[in-house]
């Protein structure tokens, strides 16, 4: 059977991430977003590292994450921060708040496939003219390919991409390390803008 993403220990990673830099696709997509941005999601928030980041420079965030264990500390960011968090499966939202930025680190690909395309429209819809999408996605050559998720060929990402100006569209493989150990990683970073 296939592993699947409600058996990763999200828990643990999280917990583990409180003295991590932020990571630079998030740097990289405040710069983008235009002043008096209209507010950010982030889908997959752990720890809330990225939404602080943002909050802290003036956008107001909606984060989304399944894992429970990080409500109490987003809930403390919340009480001096503009930010507002759900705990929620990803595969269940049918609608997101309208935004100026959609981000998501190392997250949308743990989303099965049967549920995958019907978030991307749910994300997609979400980002007002103008406003910038920054995602990693995972790709069919990443260790994880074969769990339970969404590990894309690089023209199905281009076809996500459709009708999007794309920023920048990077594909890397590397051979490094995850929370759970060695891996061999093959993903696509994603900038936007629609
Ligand atoms: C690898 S962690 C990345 C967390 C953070 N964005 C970062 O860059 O460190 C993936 C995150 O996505 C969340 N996640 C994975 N699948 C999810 C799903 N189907 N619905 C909601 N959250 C999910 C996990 O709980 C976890 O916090």
């Amino acid at each position: 059977m296939r592993p699947r993403s409600a058996d990763r220990d999200f828990a643990g990673y999280n917990a583990a991430q409180s003295a991590r830099e932020v990571r630079p696709l998030a740097r990289r997509a405040l710069a983008l977003v235009r002043e008096g941005s209209g507010g950010a999601v982030e889908l997959g928030s752990g720890a809330g590292i990225e939404a602080r980041f943002l909050a802290e420079n003036g956008v107001s965030v909606h984060t989304y994450d399944g894992d429970r264990s990080v409500a109490p500390a987003m809930a403390d960011l919340a009480r001096t921060l503009p930010i507002t968090h759900t705990t929620a499966d990803l595969s269940t939202l049918r609608s997101l708040p309208a935004a100026d930025l959609v981000l998501s680190c190392a997250t949308l690909s743990f989303v099965p496939r049967t549920a995958f395309r019907a978030l991307w429209g749910v994300v997609r819809s979400a980002l007002r003219p103008g406003g910038v999408l920054a995602v990693d996605l995972f790709g069919d050559r990443d260790d994880w390919a074969g769990t339970e998720g969404t590990f894309l060929r690089r023209d199905e990402v281009e076809d996500l991409l459709d009708g999007l100006e794309v920023l920048e569209l990077v594909e890397e493989e590397r051979d490094g390390r995850s929370f759970s150990g060695p891996k061999h990683w093959h993903t696509f970073r994603v900038l936007a803008r629609r």
